[in-house]
């Protein structure tokens, strides 16, 4: 079976949290009808208003018109039930960075999308093969990780699972292009290409302002005035969330060894509630 993206029209999201809201307006922008699924009819509320603030700073930048995204924004259906995506071909799952919340989520899709369906996780660093196993076709299923926020970012990570079809990770390739997306391969080993580098980079960030190497301002500025990249370690830790980053901490340790070992005051701001950005307060302050 070969898929093709021309013949995509609707795409399937599982989970209306920051990554979920972010791959259904993409795809509403690339002019694809979206069904956007969460559990509770609040966390597709929030969705919906995640995806409304962020188009309305695409039409501040300039980089879409007003119909544009009143356009896009109409193209978006809410929903709680997972058989309303069964007409989807292709579906991202986003939910929780939790095997066992994933496995069950597969398992269902399995039961209610048409065979032909590609099945894509968003995860960051769980295993795609074991995602996979969970239904009956893993040769549909790969990973398809995007980067936050997902309307700025340009690259998604293409995940090859040990049974994933050939044509399902060239088809991947081409939609994510289609999101207006550049896309790289990686094979399905713990964390990938980005959160294998990008972990440890801040773990060590963070390990660095523990240790009294210098004020997390300078730890910040040394890496992006010395390295050019957009945000130092601890300013990215507080952007993606200093949960997801220990989480994603704990499961390359688990798999790969102590050179993962989640810095210890990464843990503590977890075990306090300061997760970055989202709750007000990580490594900094926020408004
Ligand atoms: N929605 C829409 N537009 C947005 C936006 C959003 N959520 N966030 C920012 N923008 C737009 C702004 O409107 C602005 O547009 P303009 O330049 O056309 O006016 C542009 O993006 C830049 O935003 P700002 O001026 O507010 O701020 P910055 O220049 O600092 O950019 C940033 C913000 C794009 C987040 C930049 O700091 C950056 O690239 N940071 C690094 C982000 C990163 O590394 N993400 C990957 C994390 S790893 C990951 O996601 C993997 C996971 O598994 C952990």
């Amino acid at each position: 079976m070969t898929r093709k993206v021309d013949a995509v029209e609707r795409v399937g999201v599982v989970g209306a949290g920051t990554m979920g809201s972010g791959i259904a307006q993409v795809s509403a922008i690339a002019g694809y009808d979206v069904v956007m699924r969460d559990i509770e009819t609040e966390y597709v509320e929030n969705g919906f208003e995640t995806i409304e603030n962020s188009l309305g700073r695409q039409v501040e930048s300039g980089a879409i018109t007003e119909s544009e995204a009143e356009a896009a924004e109409a193209r978006i259906e809410g929903t709680t039930d997972l058989e309303d995506l069964a007409d989807c071909d292709v579906v991202v799952e986003a939910a929780l960075e939790d095997i066992d919340v994933k496995r069950d989520i597969f398992s269902d899709l399995d039961e209610v999308m048409n065979d032909e369906a590609v099945l894509a996780t968003n995860t960051s660093t769980l295993s795609i093969t074991t995602i996979a196993a969970a239904t009956e076709r893993p040769g549909s299923v790969l990973g398809l990780h995007f980067m936050n926020p997902v309307p700025v970012m340009k690259g998604v990570e293409v995940v090859n699972g040990e049974k994933t079809d050939g044509d399902v990770l060239e088809f991947a390739h081409a939609f994510a292009e289609d999101l207006g997306k550049e896309t790289w391969e990686s094979d399905d080993k713990p964390g990938f290409v980005t959160n294998r580098i990008l972990m440890p980079w801040i773990n060590e960030g963070i390990r660095a302002f523990d240790e009294g190497v210098a004020t997390k301002e300078d730890i910040d500025s040394g890496m992006t005035l010395g390295t050019n990249v957009p945000m130092g370690p601890l300013e990215l830790a507080d952007h993606i969330g200093l949960d997801i980053c220990l989480h994603a901490s704990e499961t390359l340790h688990e798999e790969l060894g102590d050179r993962y070992t989640p810095a210890y005051l990464l843990k503590r701001k977890v075990e306090a509630g300061d997760l970055g950005k989202k709750t007000g307060e990580g490594f900094y302050i926020y408004d």
